[in-house]
């Protein structure tokens, strides 16, 4: 049994607790969080005494070694410090992504991993899907060939944009990080997993296309709840956080961001006074809401992603273009259709296919959890598929990316 301390008791804290408690392969012995709700819960639901209760990362890695492992999710900007002193105390770290906002505190990170001998998974979830898994397999068959081109969309949805990109915590490259970075993070790791070469180029464009202050509908106020244009607008805060009401998935995630307080009189009073109450053109926000990015691999092989707002809510949709064949995913489903033959086979992925945050990103969550303990367990971090080398190689191409798409320059790596 692997023993946790969770430092960040927010959403992704939370999930990653109860699926590795699920696993039947570890268990929760410490907590680290400044609010008082989210550490008191996670402590109620764990047992966990006093001793084991901490307002802090800081004052957790300052006490003689209570777990094997820490599962560091603090927001972005708060990754490099409780992962260095929480290695250098000797916890292997399930950390989330972005390893960090910059090249040199991500290797802060993986150098005080390294010195420390102690295990690093990063929380790129999307390797760790059935559907991954599959498509992998088709590819490694040979099912289409040698791999020569994919097309890549992450559809962020319109609501989730407004939420986390435009109100929420990611809505600021300053506050947090940039979009491609906090979001598609994921989708760069992706495609270089599935096309298992080198990026050697790479360009990007996107901008902040709609949400802004000069695209706001005439009439609009600053609050939605005092809007006499909010029942026609499509992001409308009230909307939205009402509706979560009486869903547990929804009134964990994205109601569960906004306030701790899950009853009409608590939405109400954060949709008056909190953040997340904001008319999407009256924010304080810069994230780009679509961004395209292409990339040129070792041998000439390409890709290109695109990651927008103006989506329904919907996984992720990829195109795979080989010299025998070709194979496209919407997630649910993957479609192998192979040229000698003229032929295609559909092959169902199955339940627990909804690729959501709330809902474990298809599988995702909980194979990255079982990864990094039987790692642990092991002792061999070879079980997992996001280490230290494989996840800062696929972020340096996501920074590269972004200074592609500020500078409009075609990036050479
Ligand atoms: N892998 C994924 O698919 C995925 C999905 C969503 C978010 N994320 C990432 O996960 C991380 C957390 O996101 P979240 O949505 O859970 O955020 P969150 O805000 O819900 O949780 C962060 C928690 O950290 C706590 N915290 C702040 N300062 C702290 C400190 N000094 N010591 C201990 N805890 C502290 C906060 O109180 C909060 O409860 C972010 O880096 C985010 O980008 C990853």
């Amino acid at each position: 049994m692997v023993s946790l301390a969770v430092v960040g008791a927010g959403l992704r804290g939370q999930q990653y607790a109860e699926l590795a408690v699920a696993s039947g392969l570890a268990t929760v012995v410490a907590v680290a969080d400044p609010s008082p709700a989210r550490r008191a819960a996670l402590a109620r639901t764990y047992g966990l005494g006093p001793d084991a209760v901490f307002d802090d990362w800081a004052a957790l890695a300052a006490r003689p070694k209570l777990a094997d492992a820490a599962i560091v999710a603090t927001q972005d900007r708060n990754h490099v410090g409780p992962s260095v002193a929480l290695a250098e105390a000797g916890y292997h770290l399930l950390l989330e992504k972005p390893i960090a906002p910059t090249e040199e505190d991500a290797q802060t990170i993986i150098v005080a991993a390294e010195r420390a001998g102690v295990q690093l998974a990063v929380c790129h979830v999307l390797r760790y899907t059935p559907l991954t898994g599959h498509i992998r397999a088709l590819l490694d068959d040979g099912r289409v060939g040698e791999l020569v081109s994919v097309q890549h969309l992450e559809p962020v949805g319109w609501w989730h944009f407004a939420h986390s990109y435009v109100r929420g915590n990611w809505r600021r490259a300053d506050l947090a990080t940039p979009l491609l970075l906090a979001k598609a993070c994921h989708d760069v790791d992706w495609l270089q997993y599935i096309v298992g070469r080198p990026a050697v180029r790479v360009s990007s464009f996107g901008s902040l296309f709609h949400f802004r202050p000069e695209q706001a509908p005439p009439g609009a106020a600053d609050r939605c709840v005092a809007c006499p244009v909010e029942q026609s607008c499509a992001y409308s805060a009230a909307r939205l956080y009402r509706s979560c009401l009486g869903d547990p998935d929804r009134e964990r995630w994205p109601l569960g961001a906004i306030t701790d307080d899950l009853t009409p009189e608590g939405v109400e009073a954060a949709l008056r006074d909190g953040p997340y109450g904001r008319c999407v053109y009256a924010c304080d926000n810069d994230a780009v809401d679509h961004q395209v990015v292409t990339i040129e691999y070792e041998g000439g092989v390409t890709a290109s992603l695109t990651v927008s707002a103006f989506t329904p809510m919907a996984d992720r949709k990829t195109r795979i273009m080989g010299t025998r064949g070709y194979l496209d995913s919407d997630g649910e489903t993957i479609r192998v259709y192979d040229f000698r033959t003229a032929t295609e086979e559909i092959i169902d992925v199955g339940a627990g296919t909804d690729a959501s945050a709330a809902r474990g990103h298809a599988g995702g969550d909980a194979g990255l959890v079982e990864a990094f303990l039987n790692s642990i367990a092991a002792a061999d971090p070879s079980l997992i598929k996001t280490g230290p080398a494989e996840s800062l190689t696929s972020h340096r191409l996501v920074w590269a990316a972004e200074r592609a798409r500020q500078e409009g320059v075609v990036v050479l790596l």
